[in-house]
């Protein structure tokens, strides 16, 4: 599947305009190409209690749950993922790394082979998040 970056990077920079982040001052937007073709943002959402504040990637993953039909429960290891590309920007259009809690949401969407724009190109999530948590552990770890 062809990426374009040119046009996710845009979305993110449009969302990232959208942003409610008068703590921080830091305006952040997240665009997500689904693997059917779908453009899905998120900004970020600050709070007054700061620790309450949204990343952009969680509004984006909500988004993502929020117009495509997901199962009810946890995706087994292997299922296909919904996202393969992400583009998250400052206010200023510019690359952002996710921060690792938006990593560990983001493999849950996208799996490890996830692309992420950054200054430098696109890499894989499983190399931002190496060693990663996920919902196979869930599974064989469980009890009973
Ligand atoms: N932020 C994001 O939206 N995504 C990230 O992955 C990194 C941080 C936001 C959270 C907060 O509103 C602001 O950037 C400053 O940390
Ligand atoms: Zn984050």
């Amino acid at each position: 599947m062809d990426i374009e970056w040119t046009g996710l990077r845009a979305a993110a920079t449009e969302a990232a305009a959208r942003a409610y982040a008068p703590y921080s001052r830091l305006r952040v937007g997240a665009a997500g190409l689904t693997g059917d073709g779908r453009v899905v943002t998120g900004c970020n959402v600050e709070n007054a209690s700061y620790g309450l504040g949204l990343c952009a990637e969680c509004g984006l993953v909500s988004a993502l749950h929020a117009t495509t039909p997901t199962p009810a429960t946890a995706p087994a290891a292997g299922d296909v993922p919904v996202l393969v590309a992400v583009a998250v920007v400052a206010g200023d259009g510019e690359p952002l790394v996710p921060c690792g809690r938006c990593r560990q949401l983001l493999l849950e969407a996208g799996g490890p082979e996830l692309l992420v724009g950054t200054d430098t190109g696109p890499v894989t999530l499983k190399e931002l998040l190496p060693s990663a948590f996920g919902a196979a552990d869930v599974a064989s770890r469980r009890e009973g």
